[in-house]
């Protein structure tokens, strides 16, 4: 990344964490540990890259990146739900995450459970609070909250939550597995930039977000999919080795180490060039090259 793409990056990640310690800062009588849990995995890191995304296409679809900051932060709440959801023992069993222990190793598994429930639904009060004080406007809202429920559920990340742990210790055609990795993890970071573009209300151009996200997605998780296998705890600070563990269907099983990075290079370049669309598109081209190559 060039000096000046760090320097936006950083300020992006201050304010994103700034903002996020506000949406979770009220630790409510009777329910502080739930409250709690939220703030212990919301705060323990983490790229940020979801809501970062959703600012940038709004700048660059000419809308006000500050002025929806809070709003950005709804999809790391949901992003952090899913991944306290995600490393329970019903799941993927890991105990580390963000370099910490993960939400139920610290909290046990009740709380961890009710914590990633409240991070959800409070996305969701985020989104509607923006538009009952006139952040945003109410057909905006509307239209996120639309595409981010969608984004969650069962036609979403969930959806490929399910499949992917259905698909444990099968053989699973090379097809279904980019079904479940678009559903994974394609629909959030599909929504982030999409939402990003109905705020700077350039309907547009949706469709060429959508394509953008779709190649990052698959990309973004070849490389996670890696990073698990090559990767260490210390750069991660998550666990590796967990999917060999639980016999996951990924792109190193079905691909091999070498022709999943083939495809995570081809996917950049293909994002990169639905990404030439957008106006002053710098940064971004920065940093979706620089996640071809991240470490963490
Ligand atoms: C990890 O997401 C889970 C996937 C969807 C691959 P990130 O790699 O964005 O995790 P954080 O937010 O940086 O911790
Ligand atoms: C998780 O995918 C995607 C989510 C919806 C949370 P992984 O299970 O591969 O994510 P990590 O590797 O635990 O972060
Ligand atoms: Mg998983
Ligand atoms: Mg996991
Ligand atoms: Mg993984």
């Amino acid at each position: 990344m060039n000096e000046n793409s760090q320097m936006t990056l950083e300020v992006y990640c201050k304010n994103i964490n700034d903002a996020l310690k506000r949406l979770v800062r009220n630790k409510l009588p009777l329910r502080e540990s739930v409250c709690e849990a939220m703030e212990y995995s919301l705060m323990a890191g983490g790229k940020r890259l979801r809501p970062i995304l959703m600012m940038e296409f709004c700048r660059m679809c000419g809308g006000n990146a500050a002025q929806i900051l809070e709003v950005a932060c709804s999809i790391e709440l949901v992003h952090t739900f899913s991944l306290i959801h995600d490393d329970l023992p019903c799941m993927d069993d890991d105990d580390y995450r963000r370099g910490r222990p993960s939400c139920h190793k610290k909290f046990g598994e009740a709380t961890a459970l009710l914590a990633g429930d409240a991070l959800n639904t409070l996305a969701f009060e985020v989104i509607s609070d923006a538009a009952m004080n006139e952040v945003i406007s109410a057909k905006n809202a509307v239209m996120i909250s639309s595409v981010l429920s969608k984004a969650i559920g069962a036609d979403g990340m969930i959806g490929g939550q399910i499949i992917d742990i259905e698909s444990e210790g099968k053989d699973i055609s090379l097809e279904q597995l980019e079904l479940l990795q678009s559903f994974k993890t394609g629909a959030l970071i599909e929504a982030a930039c999409v939402m990003g573009v109905i705020l700077a209300e350039k309907y547009q151009k949706i469709t060429a977000a959508a394509e953008y996200a779709q190649a990052l997605g698959r990309a973004f998780q070849i490389v996670d999919d890696i990073l698990d296998v090559t990767g260490s705890f210390e750069e991660l600070g998550k666990p590796i080795g967990s999917d060999s563990e639980q016999s996951k269907c990924t792109f190193v099983t079905a691909l091999g180490l070498e022709g999943a990075q083939c495809e995570a290079d081809r996917l950049t370049e293909q994002a990169l060039l639905t990404l030439k669309q957008f106006d002053d598109c710098e940064f971004l081209t920065d940093l979706t090259q620089s996640l071809l190559h991240r470490r963490s």
